[in-house]
């Protein structure tokens, strides 16, 4: 795989909770899984527009397990951003709202002594950002954290300066990916000549369709994730491994050859 990595034209990375879960954030799915502790169907859009008190009143529940500004970038998501930086990684398709591949795109740059637009791999972030909040009504992000803060001390729904309600800036349950993000991940991943879907049960769209995608367009299919996946049957080489095991060293080995 890291032969195959080194003399690709485009490499991308797809990620889901798996490689965050080191950096102590939950899972979706499995025994300790946030769907086990939460019923999933709370979170939907048409509860979010029928019901926004009792959606952000869970909302803020989930928020408190899910997220912690502590969180930081884990060996797995540096491997991935120093591949960006030397060149090997054209995108990051994530499944993650954490911000975690933004963050150590940063520390990446600034251990090197260059600059953050020194990692020009695009980071396409498909379900949004759980740290930030968009407007309903006139559109504009804020910085989560304090509108949390806000709804946790009882302003339920929280509201913008128009008005307006505030949503979490995520794709919920039920809700469309925006339109040119999905078709930018969709040809990124036809074009890519490597696809790693890396820490995803790769169980709902478009994680079960893009690497599938990828490898009948001729990309060579790597999965790294513990367990097994309903795409393990495409793939070139899978390891069922820890992701803070498997990225590092297969960067070391790009960078070694
Ligand atoms: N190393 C490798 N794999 C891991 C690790 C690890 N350290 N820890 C967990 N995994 C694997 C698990 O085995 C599991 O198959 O990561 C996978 C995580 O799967 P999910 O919890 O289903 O997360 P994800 O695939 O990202 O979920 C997709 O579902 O609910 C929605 O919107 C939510 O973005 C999320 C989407």
């Amino acid at each position: 795989l890291a032969d195959e990595i080194r003399s690709a034209a485009t490499v991308v990375a797809f990620t889901g909770a798996g490689i965050s879960a080191p950096s102590g954030v939950p899972t979706f799915r499995g025994d300790d899984g946030v769907w086990e502790q939460f019923d999933e169907g709370q979170f939907t859009y048409g509860r979010f527009r029928s019901d926004p008190e009792g959606f952000w009143a869970d909302r803020v529940e989930l928020q408190r397990v899910m997220f912690d500004e502590d969180y930081q970038p884990n060996a797995a998501h540096e491997a991935l951003a120093a591949m960006g930086r030397d060149g090997h990684l054209e995108a990051i398709l994530t499944q993650n709202t954490d911000g975690l591949h933004g963050k150590a795109a940063e520390t990446v740059a600034k251990s090197d002594g260059s600059t953050h637009e020194g990692n020009d791999t695009t980071i396409l972030e498909l379900h949004g950002n759980s740290q930030r909040v968009r407007c309903t009504d006139c559109g504009k992000r804020k910085e989560g954290g304090p509108v949390f803060e806000r709804a946790a001390d009882g302003e339920i729904p929280p509201t913008c300066d128009c008005g307006g309600v505030f949503k979490p800036d995520v794709v919920l349950f039920g809700e469309q990916l925006p339109g040119a993000v999905i078709q930018r991940a969709q040809s990124l991943a036809r074009e890519s000549d490597v696809f790693l879907a890396i820490g995803s049960s790769l169980v709902v769209e478009p994680a079960a369709s893009l690497p599938r995608r990828a490898a009948s367009a001729g990309a060579t299919l790597g999965i790294v994730n513990l367990e097994s996946t309903p795409v393990d049957d495409v793939a070139d080489a899978i390891y069922r491994e820890d992701v803070t095991e498997v990225l590092p060293r297969l960067r070391e080995l790009v960078e070694s050859r």
